[in-house]
C-alpha cells in the first residue's frame, strides 16, 4: 500500500494549475503545470500565474505604467451593441418604445441658462436622453427606511431617471457580512422598487479596496484562498441578480491617480490577475450583464485613464469579457473638464469596441453656495453631459443620488456639498436645466437599448 504522504506528494507533482492561479515565483512550492490553453507567466519575481494565450494576431508587446509587461493589440472592431435582454421580470415602460423608435437628431445648440427658468417645472431628463438612445439615471440608498415622499417620488420618477444604482446596498461589506453568509435584503429592496418604476439597475460593485467586510480585511489569505473568496462572492451575488441588471461594476477604482496599481488587498495577494478572474467569473454567473471597470479621475487623457486603456486592451487581447468603462465623474465646480476633452479620451475606449457611461456624476462646491458657484456648476454639468452625448459609445449618465440632502459629499469632503441637480427641497437647480439643455441639443445617436427590448 502506498503511504498517504507519498500519494499526496504524487498528487501535488501531477496537479494542473487552473487558469489565473499561481504557478511559480520565489518561495512557491506548489504545482507549476498550467491547465491547457494557459501558460505560466511572471507577473513579478514572487508571483507567476497561469494566463490564457493571447489570441489576437496583430499585437505588440509594451508595458503599462507600472512597468509590468502587457500586450497591446489593435482591435478594429467597431462599436456595436448586439446584446438583447430576455428577462421577463419587468414591465416595459410605455414611454421607451415610442421614444427609442423615433431617433431623430436634434440640431439645437446647448445653452446654459443664466437664471432659473420662470415657472419651474421638470423637463424629463431620462425621456430627453432616451430620444437619442441614452439613459439618465440616479443612485440611492436606505429607501426601505425613508418616508421622505418628495425624495422618493423624484428618485422613482422614470421620466427623470431611467437607471438606478444602489450606492451601498450591493457592496461586499453589505452583501457578505460574514464569510459565506450572504444578505441581499437591501439590494433586493432597491432592485424591486426600481423595477416597479420601470427603472433599470446597475450593479455596484464586486471588487473594491473600500467597504470590504472586517472578516475579509483582517484575515490572513494566500493567493488561493483569496481567489476562492473572490470567485465565491461574485458567483453568489451575480447569480442572485442574474438577468435583472443592466451592468455590473465588476472592478472599482483599481489604479492610483498616477496610473500605478492600487496596492490594496486584492492586488497585494492576487496581483493584477484579480481583474480577469473577477470578469470571467461575473460573465459566467450572469451572461446578460454588461461588465464594467469603473473609476474616478479618468474623465480626460492622463496617467490614470491611460492605465485603464492599457488594462482594457490587455483584457480584450486575452478574450477576457469586458464591455464598458464607467467614468464616475466626481467633479469639482470650476475645475471640471471640457466636454471635448472627455469625448476625446473615451474615443480611445470606443475604438476598442467598449461602451462607456458616466456612472456617479456629482459636481461639488465649497459651501456656502453662491449664485456664481451655481452658475459655474451648471456650466460644468453641461460639459460633463455634453462629453457623453457627443460620443456614440456613451450609453448614459447617472448622478450619485438625487438631491443635495442625500449626497455623500458633505460626509466625505468636509465643507463641500450641493453637488447634485436638485436642492434639499427637491427643487431643480440651475444645473438641472443646463443638463436638460445639453440632452436636448445632442446630435450624436447613442446605442442604449431599452432593457426591455428583445
Ligand atoms: C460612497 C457612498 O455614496 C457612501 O455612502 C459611502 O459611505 C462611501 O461610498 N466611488 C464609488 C462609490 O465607487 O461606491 C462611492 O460611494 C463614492 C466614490
Amino acid at each position: 500500500m502506498v503511504p498517504s504522504t507519498l500519494m499526496a506528494i504524487v498528487a501535488i507533482a501531477k496537479a494542473t494549475v487552473p487558469g489565473y492561479y499561481q504557478c511559480g515565483g520565489i518561495g512557491w512550492t506548489g504545482a507549476t503545470d498550467c491547465v491547457t490553453g494557459t501558460v505560466c507567466m511572471s507577473q513579478n519575481p514572487y508571483f507567476y500565474q497561469c494566463l490564457p494565450l493571447t489570441t489576437t494576431s496583430s499585437s505588440t508587446s509594451t508595458s503599462n505604467s507600472t512597468g509590468e509587461p502587457c500586450t497591446t493589440s489593435f482591435v478594429t472592431t467597431s462599436f456595436t451593441h448586439s446584446k438583447t435582454f430576455t428577462s421577463t421580470a419587468y414591465v416595459p415602460p410605455t414611454s421607451s418604445s415610442t421614444s427609442t423608435a423615433s431617433l431623430t437628431s436634434s440640431t439645437a445648440t446647448s445653452t446654459v441658462p443664466a437664471t432659473l427658468p420662470t415657472g419651474i417645472g421638470l423637463r424629463g431628463l431620462n425621456l430627453l436622453a432616451q430620444a437619442n438612445g441614452r439613459y439618465f439615471g440616479t443612485a440611492c440608498d436606505g429607501i426601505w427606511n425613508n418616508d421622505d415622499q418628495a425624495y422618493l417620488a423624484l428618485t422613482g420618477n422614470y421620466s427623470e431617471f431611467g437607471m438606478m444604482t444602489p450606492t451601498n446596498a450591493m457592496k461586499f461589506d453589505t452583501t457578505e457580512p460574514s464569510q459565506g453568509t450572504f444578505n441581499y435584503s437591501n439590494a433586493n429592496y432597491i432592485a424591486s422598487w426600481s423595477h416597479d418604476r420601470s427603472q433599470v439597475v446597475r450593479g455596484h460593485n464586486f471588487v473594491w479596496y473600500n467597504q470590504v467586510p472586517y472578516w475579509l480585511m483582517s484575515g490572513t489569505w494566500t493567493n488561493a484562498t483569496l481567489v476562492s473568496i473572490l470567485v465565491n462572492h461574485i458567483q453568489d451575488e451575480a447569480s442572485h441578480f442574474r438577468g435583472k441588471l443592466y451592468a455590473w461594476d465588476v472592478i472599482n477604482e483599481p489604479f492610483n491617480d498616477d496610473g500605478t496599481w492600487r496596492a490594496d488587498l486584492w492586488y497585494q495577494i492576487i496581483g493584477p490577475a484579480f481583474v480577469p478572474i473577477a470578469l470571467t467569473t461575473a460573465r459566467a454567473a450572469d451572461p446578460d450583464a454588461r461588465l464594467y471597470i469603473n473609476d474616478y479621475n479618468i474623465e480626460t487623457i492622463g496617467p490614470k485613464s491611460n492605465a485603464h486603456l492599457a488594462l482594457a486592451q490587455s483584457m480584450l487581447n486575452q478574450s477576457i469579457p469586458l464591455d464598458g468603462i464607467g467614468c464616475q465623474g466626481h467633479l469639482i465646480v470650476g475645475v471640471s473638464p471640457e466636454a471635448d476633452a472627455i469625448t476625446a479620451n473615451f474615443a480611445r475606449f470606443a475604438a476598442l469596441g467598449l461602451e462607456w457611461a458616466i456612472t456617479e456624476l456629482d459636481i461639488r462646491m465649497t459651501l456656502p453656495e453662491t449664485t456664481a458657484l451655481l452658475a459655474q456648476q451648471a456650466s460644468d454639468y453641461s460639459n460633463a453631459v455634453g462629453g457623453c452625448v457627443a460620443s456614440a459609445a456613451c450609453v448614459g449618465i447617472s448622478t450619485w443620488d438625487t438631491s443635495d440632502d442625500y449626497s455623500w459629499i458633505p460626509s466625505a469632503f468636509k465643507t463641500q456639498g450641493d453637488a447634485l441637480l436638485f436642492d434639499s427641497n427637491k427643487q431643480p437647480k440651475l444645473a438641472y436645466y443646463s443638463v436638460a439643455a445639453a440632452l436636448t441639443a445632442m446630435t450624436v445617436q447613442g446605442q442604449f437599448a431599452s432593457f426591455y427590448e428583445v
